[in-house]
């Protein structure tokens, strides 16, 4: 029996989603977001195309390239913290981190299919492309297993109403304005939904009354009060011993947070 098999790329996806942070987990579907699967200039990968443009989706099988490790439970970002058997869930921290993604196929320009929303961060590497066939793949009435308690619960109106402090806003605009740096939007929809600290949603205490939440390359500082969050203030994710140090290459948004320090040293720890 085979013990290992190999798989190589059809191609590459770009999403302008730099950061796990700003992919959700599953596509928005409402987001009027266009991405781009370029497929590899492979003898054959272009004629293989033909006859998909009458799909309106496709699936996508792809590799969670930034996963380093897998565990047999994981704690899903949504819900209470429970674990669960990763084959029960879509974690990306698999024995074969194998993602797949239903996408809306816009259109085929040559190798380069323009595509919908989606859950994947640029560059994420693509195995392969299946049509979406509604009579095959739709099952709307099959049992959901634990997300159908989660997803009620959830269904309802946010718990906590979100703020943001001066300084905080002020840091907002200054990153969108200065950086096109805005993270506010997931920011609140996260907290909102439920501020106490989990690991999979990287909410951290800090100290007795505050706490942090990561949101990719950045982080968040805030406080509770009965169901009201307040932001408090903004930070770099990344310490500037890590951003000064060239040998860490691919650091996200790195000019905009050596500014950021450098704008608030007294604020940032
Ligand atoms: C919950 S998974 C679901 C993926 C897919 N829809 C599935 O069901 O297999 C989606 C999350 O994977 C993460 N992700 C996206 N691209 C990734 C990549 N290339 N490597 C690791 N994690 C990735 C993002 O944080 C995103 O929110």
């Amino acid at each position: 029996m085979q013990s290992s098999l190999t798989l190589r790329p059809i191609g590459f996806i770009s999403t302008h989603k730099q950061v796990k942070f700003q992919a959700l987990h599953q596509p928005a579907e409402d987001e009027p977001e266009r991405n781009v699967l370029e497929l590899l200039p492979e003898p054959g990968y272009q004629q293989a195309l033909q006859d998909l443009d009458g799909f309106s989706r496709v699936w996508l099988l792809w590799w969670f390239h930034r996963n380093a490790s897998w565990r047999p439970l994981v704690l899903p970002p949504r819900g209470p913290a429970q674990r669960r058997g990763v084959f029960a869930t879509r974690s990306p921290h698999r024995p074969n981190p194998l993602g797949l993604t239903p996408v809306q196929l816009l259109g085929i320009e040559g190798r380069r299919l323009l595509l919908g929303p989606c859950d994947l961060v640029d560059g994420t590497p693509v195995f392969d492309i299946k049509p979406y066939i509604p009579a095959f793949d739709a099952f709307p009435d099959a049992g959901g297993g634990w997300t159908e308690e989660v997803e009620a619960a959830l269904a309802g109106p946010p718990q906590f109403a979100v703020k943001f402090a001066p300084l905080a806003q002020s840091q907002a605009e200054w990153l969108l304005a200065t950086w096109e740096v805005d993270f506010r939007p997931r920011l609140i929809e996260l907290l909102a939904i439920d501020p106490t600290p989990h690991r999979t949603r990287r909410i951290r205490r800090r100290g007795d009354a505050l706490f942090t939440i990561g949101c990719g390359a950045w982080k968040a500082v805030f406080s509770v009060a009965g169901k009201v969050v307040t932001v408090l203030a903004l930070e770099p994710g990344y310490p500037l011993r890590f951003l000064n140090n060239p040998d860490y290459e691919d650091l996200p948004d790195r000019e905009a947070q050596l500014a950021c320090w450098a704008r608030w040293p007294e604020q940032l720890r």
